[in-house]
């Protein structure tokens, strides 16, 4: 009897303990201020489709355009341009102003573009507070111009990378990379994007006029506080799955409208969020093209009406609005979340003309390779890893050749981590995004299958979700120190990352 007390007693006590503890973590996660208002009426993605949302007074909107960034130099086959990393304010919502951060603005930043062969350089200007540095994501650049969490900016000091763009036409972007910081300077507004452009890319028959029916997009969510704030506070489950939001902007503003002509349009879309995967659509099933994944044009044109893009990927695709008449409206979405409505604003003699035909890729080869290396990612939360390790700035994970093929197979075992099905309930079962700095690879099998066929042209990030497996053919020309990471921004800041040395 006395003995069966104590242990009940005992038990007593470890369940109180065990409650307290997760109870300090959970106020821990959610520390210092107000708890931000997911649970509101304003969550889209918890909301019944057509219950109107009277929280957000939205404000009457078109979609926000960046400014194309001005070329400093005149000189045939330079580019110089200037980013100022500042703080800003931004009304996302009518009547408040939140605390953001851009390049030479307020919120986001201007799109960059340059041609193939340009010499180019930036002149970085770090105005926060704190250091940042600025990586060209997608571009194949030597380490120290790749703005890594090696080349920091410290506050009030500046960065002039050099380099000259050697790769074909593609939509790019660029974003801060310090680390254990990059999630927090993104989700504030840190991002823009890069344009390459070619004789090919100029020569294609598709729009190419910047803002009026080649359209930049970048796709983040936010998750907005009482008074319009975007704080930038993980929860556990934000350490677990990656930070999301509960309201998607489009180029910083909530459900705006794009004013068209019924003719073909370039949507140039860049998933810019922290951790959310986007389901791509139009409501009324529009059948559209994608033209080029991260790294450039597709060898052809790939129908479709659902496009999925993983945090950091790039696609353009055309859509054909020449059966639409003035007056017309079209909803871009998300699943079924209304994104962005396209309205008909006018009728023109535009074209009408998909090309079916587009680059010529030149396909690695099996018989090639030299090397092949696995990168295994695995864990949770915090203890998120690459082949069992963490990042660490002072040691080398792998040691590469300039011009060797390799076979790097990725794969995630998160399904089978042992607190997975179990007493997690499935929590550890993330997708990751595996993205590879200085380079741009080839999906050659994910599952043992062929790639889809708006996989199979260039990228710099794969999605490998739960259990899956992606095979790939990579190679590097240029040398340096680079990383390869989870680009869910809570993983490779809390260590999802490691380094490679290219000699
Ligand atoms: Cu988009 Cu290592 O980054
Ligand atoms: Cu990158
Ligand atoms: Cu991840």
């Amino acid at each position: 009897m006395k003995k069966n007390l104590k242990w009940l007693l005992l038990l007593v006590l470890s369940i109180v303990l065990l409650i307290g503890y997760f109870a300090l973590q959970t106020s821990f996660f959610v520390m210092n201020g107000e708890e931000t208002k997911n649970n509101s009426n304003q969550n889209q993605f918890e909301q019944e489709e057509g219950s109107n949302d009277e929280m957000i007074s939205q404000k009457e909107n078109s979609l926000p355009i960046p400014p194309l960034l001005e070329n400093e130099t005149q000189e045939e086959g330079k580019a110089e341009f200037t980013l100022n990393v500042q703080h800003g304010k931004t009304e996302f919502l009518e009547g408040y102003e939140a605390d953001t951060l851009g390049y030479n603005g307020d919120y986001l930043g201007p799109v960059i573009q340059v041609k193939r062969g340009d010499d180019v350089k930036i002149n970085v200007k770090n105005e926060l507070d704190e250091a940042t540095t600025v990586h060209w994501h997608g571009l194949e650049v030597i380490g120290e111009m790749d703005g890594g969490p090696h080349q920091g900016i410290d506050p009030n000091d500046s960065w002039t990378p050099e380099f000259t763009i050697d790769q074909p036409a593609a939509t790019l972007w660029y974003h801060p990379h310090s680390l254990g910081k990059t999630g927090e300077q993104v989700y504030k507004g840190l991002a823009g994007l890069f344009y390459i452009e070619d004789e090919f890319s100029e020569a294609l028959d598709i729009p190419k006029e910047y803002g009026i029916n080649d359209i930049p997009l970048v796709v983040q969510d936010k998750r907005f506080t009482e008074d319009g704030q975007i704080p930038y506070r993980l929860t556990m489950p934000d350490r677990m799955n990656g930070f999301k939001g509960d309201t998607v902007l489009m180029n910083g503003a909530i459900h705006p409208q794009l004013n068209v002509k019924n003719e073909v349009i370039r949507l140039r879309i860049l998933n810019g969020s922290n951790a959310r995967s986007y389901d791509f659509n139009f409501e009324d099933g529009t059948e559209f093209y994608q033209i080029a994944s991260d790294g450039g044009f597709l060898e052809e044109s790939v129908p479709m009406n659902h496009l999925v893009l993983a945090p950091a990927e790039r696609a353009e695709i055309l859509v054909d609005l020449s059966d639409y008449k003035q007056g017309d409206e079209l909803h871009f979405k998300d699943a079924n979340h209304e994104l962005m409505t396209l309205y008909i604003a006018d009728e023109g003699e535009g074209s009408s003309e998909i090309p079916e035909e587009l680059a010529e890729i030149e396909h690695y080869k099996e018989e090639d390779v030299v090397r092949s290396r696995e990168f295994v990612m695995s864990g949770m939360g915090p203890m998120v890893t690459i082949n069992g390790k963490q990042m660490d700035m002072d040691r080398i994970d792998e040691y590469v050749n300039t011009g060797e093929l390799e076979e790097w197979i990725v794969t995630n075992d998160s399904g089978s981590n042992p607190m997975g099905g179990g007493m997690m309930g499935g929590m550890a079962s993330t997708p990751h995004p595996f993205h590879v700095h200085a380079t741009q690879f080839q999906v050659i099998e994910r599952n043992g299958e062929e790639p889809a066929p708006n996989e199979s042209g260039w990228k710099d990030t794969v999605m490998i979700h739960e259990d899956e497996n992606v095979r790939l053919l990579v190679k590097f020309e240029k040398e340096g120190l680079f990383m390869y990471h989870c680009h869910i921004l809570e993983h490779e800041d809390a260590g999802m990352m490691g380094q490679f040395l290219v000699e």
